[in-house]
């Protein structure tokens, strides 16, 4: 009979919901097969304190009951939690000398596979670093902002757009009473996805992304006072903003003092002070915007990250976690894999093929997995009257 395995797994990056989800599917599953299970705590920086006898092996070793509410022994508590139970390392910055410290970690480990749950950035990290070591390596994407490339969901997604997108629901109803333009700040450094997939789903009338946006100019400043006086002048009162956190300033904004001030701030402040100066007997257009109207802006941040994942994410992360294990079940040497939805199933992509494909794509833009301009959601936005402060084209 073969020997059974012992596996470690570890969340990466930034977190989102949904790891638990695949911690509890990886957990369940390869405790059935009698494999040994290994939490590493806080990403890689988990090898470190092995490498430095801050912790033994022994210490990390958890099961299907390690997370157990008191007395609701085998509630499945993790599939439901969002955040994660065994730490993330977050996006400190990669010290060189820590690397040969994290493969002496590993070495100590004695694993014969590590499951990684992290993002473009992390993955990347991990699998040099797999490669280094020659560790039989499966990587779970996930995000709320959905840059991976090579797979068409990645886990943390879908709950941040649902929670996005009630939120904009939510907010109607104040806005409405108030007659107040909202400006809804959320994550999304250099991919727009979320805001996009968000606003139409939660029936925003403007979307800046930093795919379709150079920067918040006074071309885009002036398009955006127009859209909501006219959505004053011809439906209600009030309108919904879904601004990424990624979308620049004006080039000569971008060095000043105030530079910090988060995106949707400095676009209300522009919004507000084009219109007052704009509002003259000749361009009664722009009036609507002052005086009567006021602007609030919402940064959700961290929110959509830190919320319940929601069952898509639930139903992704426990099938990623089971083909993790069915994939270091099968094989078991030169494992270097990236669980993928593909056409609603779960595959795999040799890693080696996703990490060239990421590192050719950042050679161009920052991200590997931008919002692709002439997509079907940026027609659908379109077709919807949805603002995008695309220039464009003659
Ligand atoms: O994962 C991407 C992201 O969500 C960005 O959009 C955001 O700027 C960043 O993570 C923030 O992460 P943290 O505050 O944890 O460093």
């Amino acid at each position: 009979m073969e020997k059974p395995k012992r596996i470690g797994i570890l969340t990466s990056g930034g977190d989102c919901p949904g790891l638990n989800a695949v911690l509890h599917a990886v957990l369940k599953y390869a405790t059935s097969l009698g494999w040994q299970v290994y939490g590493i705590p806080n990403g890689t920086d988990g090898f470190i304190d092995v490498a430095k006898n801050l912790c033994q092996p022994e210490d990390l070793r958890i099961d299907e009951h390690s997370f157990d509410i008191p007395g609701q022994k085998g509630m499945g508590v993790l599939l439901f939690l969002s955040g994660s139970v065994i730490g993330c390392r977050g996006k400190k910055k990669r010290l060189p000398e820590e690397d040969d410290l994290i493969l002496k970690g590993y070495a100590k480990m004695g694993l014969d596979a590590l499951i990684a749950i992290g993002g473009d950035g992390s993955l990347e990290i991990i699998y040099e670093l797999a490669v280094r070591g020659g560790w039989n390596l499966v990587a779970v994407p996930k995000t709320i902002v959905n840059d991976v490339p090579g797979t068409e969901r990645v886990v943390g997604f879908d709950t941040a757009v649902a929670v996005v997108s009630s939120t904009l629901y939510n907010l109607t109803f104040t806005a409405a009473s108030h007659d107040r333009v909202m400006i809804v700040e959320v994550m999304g450094r250099d991919a727009g996805h979320l805001a996009l997939e968000a606003g139409i789903a939660g029936s925003a009338d403007v979307i800046l992304i930093p795919e379709l946006v150079g920067a918040i100019d006074e071309r885009v400043i002036r398009e955006t006072c127009l859209k909501i006086a006219q959505i004053r002048e011809t439906k209600r009162k009030f309108a919904l903003i879904v601004v990424a956190e990624g979308v620049k300033k004006r080039l000569e904004e971008q060095t000043k003092e105030s530079s910090s001030e988060p995106i949707g701030e400095y676009f209300k402040r522009q919004l507000q002070a084009y219109s007052s100066r704009h509002c003259t007997p000749e361009q009664t257009d722009f009036c609507g915007l002052i005086g009567e109207v006021d602007m609030r802006v919402i940064v959700l941040g961290h929110l959509p990250r830190s919320s319940p994942p929601s069952s898509s994410d639930r139903l992704l992360a426990v099938a990623f976690g089971i083909k993790a294990v069915d994939l270091i079940a099968r094989e078991s040497e030169n494992l270097q894999q990236m669980v993928v939805w593909e056409k609603g199933e779960v595959h795999s992509q040799p890693l080696q093929e996703v990490m060239a494909r990421l590192k050719q794509a950042k050679q161009k833009s920052p991200c590997a997995a931008p919002v692709h301009p002439k997509g079907f959601r940026v027609h659908v936005a379109k077709a919807l009257g949805i603002y995008l402060g695309e220039e464009k084209l003659a």
